[in-house]
């Protein structure tokens, strides 16, 4: 049977573009089922076919920006419909709560939806963090060269405004666990946080967080990540990593609504961070006479204000979404494809891959760079050829990173490298 008869037999294929807004999250998984039956490419065309990204170009960029796939653009144009039609100020509570749950299921079973706080995403996560908790002038805060503009800035903010100093490990690709060392090498009694990446978006590079939640918890020294790379790219448990604070961009790689994300607080921290947004959501008790103000004893703390609310209850069916595909099949392949990528880049003369050299520390995400060219060459090639990659400025790297992800095929493998070779030779 071909795809499009396929599709149009599960209702998912409507003009031959959109997918039916009545196909139910059980059609959804039974179409799914039907479409595994019939092999492997098969199945991944299907996924692909959710997508509306053009097919003239090849987007290896989740990690810049995902592309969310039709049963959640459709989720979400019914739910911005629902609020249009009988505006509410505050979240339908029953839905916002369904949504968190979802999220929660998402980020390990231990993961309760207390622990989450839903956001605009990983920037705003790591200014809560970074300026929530009580640091002061001299106190020293240690992360990594290989850090977004978004951990940068909050840090070199509190850096000007409190006087707290910054301390840079630079990170160690050949072996992960040489990042523990790197870290608790720079450790001194003036160390209140540890704060990195989870995977670094330079590289894709998958940082140990068990082995240093350790390190920090022994030490009384608080640990944050920036997971804006990490959910469902890498599969993983948010309450085993040991984390104290975790903060992501659902927009990405799990495919939400753009503008949504999440803070994750452990369980007993709450307390040790205090939000600076605070409004109507954040709090239990605000009674301005009696000058009362007793802020949410969870995560729900971090929300506040009027929300958007069809992106998050949208953001709740990306969960739906990954997890009717499954979070190893996901990774799997992804990962796959990437080790593929690794392993035709290592044949190509003058490439210098700077992902990591161990595999278990690489992702869905590929940074390197070539001989006697610039970022900005390699990348126009590329773009020449109708890919999408981008351009790593960070950390000085002058380098190129390649995602892939659940809609890319091992194809779009032979294109990257093809591309590249070009310039090769
Ligand atoms: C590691 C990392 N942190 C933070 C961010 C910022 O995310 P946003 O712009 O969605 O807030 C990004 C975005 O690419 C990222 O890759």
């Amino acid at each position: 049977m071909k795809r499009k008869d396929f599709l149009k037999g599960a209702g998912a294929l409507v003009g031959g573009l959109a997918m039916s807004r009545d196909l139910k999250a059980a059609d959804f998984n039974r179409m799914l089922r039907d479409a595994a039956g019939r092999g492997d490419e098969f199945y991944w065309d299907v996924i692909r076919d959710q997508f509306l990204l053009d097919p003239e170009w090849t987007y290896l960029n989740f990690g810049g920006l995902g592309s969310s796939p039709l049963p959640i653009l459709n989720s979400l144009s019914e739910w911005l419909r629902v609020e249009e039609r009988a505006p509410s100020a505050g979240a339908d509570a029953k839905e916002w709560a369904a949504a968190k749950a979802k999220l929660a299921s998402v980020l390990g079973p231990s993961c309760k939806p207390e622990n989450l706080g839903l956001i605009g995403g990983a920037t705003e996560g790591v200014n809560a963090i970074v300026n929530g908790l009580a640091l002061k002038k001299g106190d020293e805060v240690i992360t990594s060269t290989h850090e977004h503009v978004a951990v940068n800035s909050a840090l070199l903010n509190r850096m000007q405004r409190d006087g707290i100093v910054i301390k840079l490990f630079e990170p160690d690709r050949v072996r992960g666990l040489g990042n523990v060392d790197r870290i608790a090498a720079l450790i001194t009694p003036r160390t209140r946080l540890i704060m990195f990446s989870h995977v670094t978006c330079t590289t894709g590079q998958l940082f140990p967080a068990k082995e240093v939640a350790k390190l920090a918890h022994d030490r009384g020294i608080w640990f944050a990540m920036d997971g804006a790379q990490a959910p469902v790219c890498v599969p993983f448990d948010i309450v085993d990593l040991g984390v104290d604070f975790y903060t992501c961009s659902t927009h990405k790689w799990l495919m939400g609504p753009k503008r949504t994300g999440f803070i994750y607080v452990r369980t007993g921290m709450i307390d040790a961070i205090r939000p600076m947004t605070v409004g109507g959501g954040s709090s239990q008790v605000v009674d301005i006479f009696k000058r009362e103000f007793v802020l949410h004893p969870n995560a729900a703390r971090f929300e506040s204000g009027t929300q958007n609310d069809a992106l998050f209850y949208a953001m709740g069916k990306a969960c739906e979404f990954v997890q009717s595909i499954g979070l190893q099949r996901i990774w799997q392949r992804a990962h796959g494809l990437t080790e593929a990528f690794v392993a035709g880049l290592r044949a190509i003369p003058g490439v210098e891959l700077l992902s990591p050299e161990e595999e278990a520390y690489r992702t869905c995400m590929v940074g390197f760079r070539m001989k006697s060219r610039t970022m900005n060459q390699i990348n126009d090639q590329l773009t020449k050829d109708k890919i999408r990659a981008r351009p790593v400025g960070e950390g000085g790297l002058n380098s190129i990173r390649i995602s892939f992800f659940l809609c890319n095929k091992s194809s779009d493998v032979d294109l990257a490298l093809d591309s590249l070779k070009k310039l090769a030779g």
